[in-house]
């Protein structure tokens, strides 16, 4: 089954072509970033605006690439939500539209799950699976029995992982986006340093439950900012990525431990993240060695329209275009 991905959640316009959910035959991912890189931040009626001059030119481009077109596809994918209305109703009336013209049918893709299916992309994961979630907008921890099959576990009681990494860079004078550029700041750090980050608290950590929170963090290194003068930006770089990190990993590992899944699944935006990425396999693998580790390769755990397509294929429920709409609000269990 080849089915045809679109994603249009926040400021990427993304389209693919995946056959069978795992075979990936086009991934095309238009960003609208820079132009955020100006104001510091996304700007809604900005990166909907840009979504539909970017949609059509993308699904061309993924169709091309990936040697398929409309007499072959097979299924339309696309996200319905979380995330931002006038971005979102860009793909879907996309695919509204191209579902009614080609007559095809239309599966709608809650966006946090899609990014959970990351992990089947020339990979095999195996359920029962803990997924940790971290992207902009969302950090949330669920247990999968199986597709379909998803359970809350915890999450953020305020702000988001990724959320807490672009604000934390705005402080520290990063350009948006902050996740990425922050990130780098503290990899060069780290290159040369060794000495253990404990800068910053590590809210709730003690507790016995599976949730964070981060919005703390901000009023943190605010004040760490304006009074260590002396203390590298590279360091405070280090110090904030290591106390998120640190904080999604401890209860990562304490709910792995508890529900003993056969693999745990990163995904989302954060997943990019190299010392997230490292540090988590390093502690599953000293504190839970009988669990699976799986990660994506970094540029299918940012926004891309490969997952989408995947988690169509294996969670098939399509709908016929007028049964379609967005729902920007979606929680992950939906
Ligand atoms: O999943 P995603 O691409 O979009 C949403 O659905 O939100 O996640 C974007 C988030 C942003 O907060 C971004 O700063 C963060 O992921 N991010 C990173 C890295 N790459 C992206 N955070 C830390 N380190 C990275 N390497
Ligand atoms: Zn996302």
């Amino acid at each position: 089954m080849k089915i045809l991905g679109i994603e249009t959640s926040c400021d990427e316009t993304a389209a693919s072509v995946v056959e069978n959910g795992r075979k990936i035959l086009s991934n095309i991912v238009a960003s609208s970033a820079s132009m955020h890189a100006k104001t510091g931040g996304v700007i809604p009626e900005v990166a909907a605006r840009q979504q539909l001059k970017s949609i059509i030119p993308v699904i061309r481009q993924a169709l091309s690439e990936s040697g398929q077109d409309k007499t072959t596809i097979d299924t339309i994918a696309v996200t319905i939500g979380p995330g931002l209305i006038g971005s979102l109703l860009v793909g879907v009336e996309t695919a509204k539209t191209l579902g009614a013209v080609w007559n095809k049918p239309i599966v709608p893709v809650n966006h946090l799950v899609g990014h959970i299916y990351a992990n089947w992309i020339e990979q095999k994961s195996e359920f029962p699976a803990l997924a940790l979630v971290v992207s902009g907008g969302h950090t949330d921890l669920v247990l999968m029995k199986d597709h379909g099959n998803i359970k809350w576990i915890g999450g953020t009681r305020d702000d988001a992982a990724g959320e807490a990494f672009d604000k934390t860079a705005r402080l520290l004078g990063l350009p948006y986006p902050g996740g990425p550029n922050l990130s780098k700041l503290a990899q060069e750090y780290l290159e040369t340093n060794n000495a253990p980050l404990t800068f910053f608290p590590r809210p709730l950590s003690k507790e016995e439950n599976f949730d964070w929170s981060f919005s703390g963090l901000k009023t943190a290194v605010s004040r760490a900012v304006t009074n260590n003068s002396n203390v590298s930006k590279e360091q405070m770089a280090a110090e904030t990525q290591e106390a998120i990190v640190d904080s999604l990993t401890i209860k990562s590992v304490k709910a792995a431990k508890k529900f003993k899944p056969k693999s745990f699944l990163l995904a989302g935006g954060v997943a990019a993240n190299t010392r997230l990425r490292e540090k988590l396999a390093s502690e599953l693998s000293s504190e839970a060695k009988e669990i699976a580790f799986h990660v994506p390769e970094a540029k299918l755990c940012t926004d891309n329209a490969v997952y989408i397509a995947a988690a169509a294929f294996f969670n098939y429920h399509p709908t016929r275009w007028q049964k379609l709409s967005t729902n920007p609000q979606l929680t992950i269990t939906e």
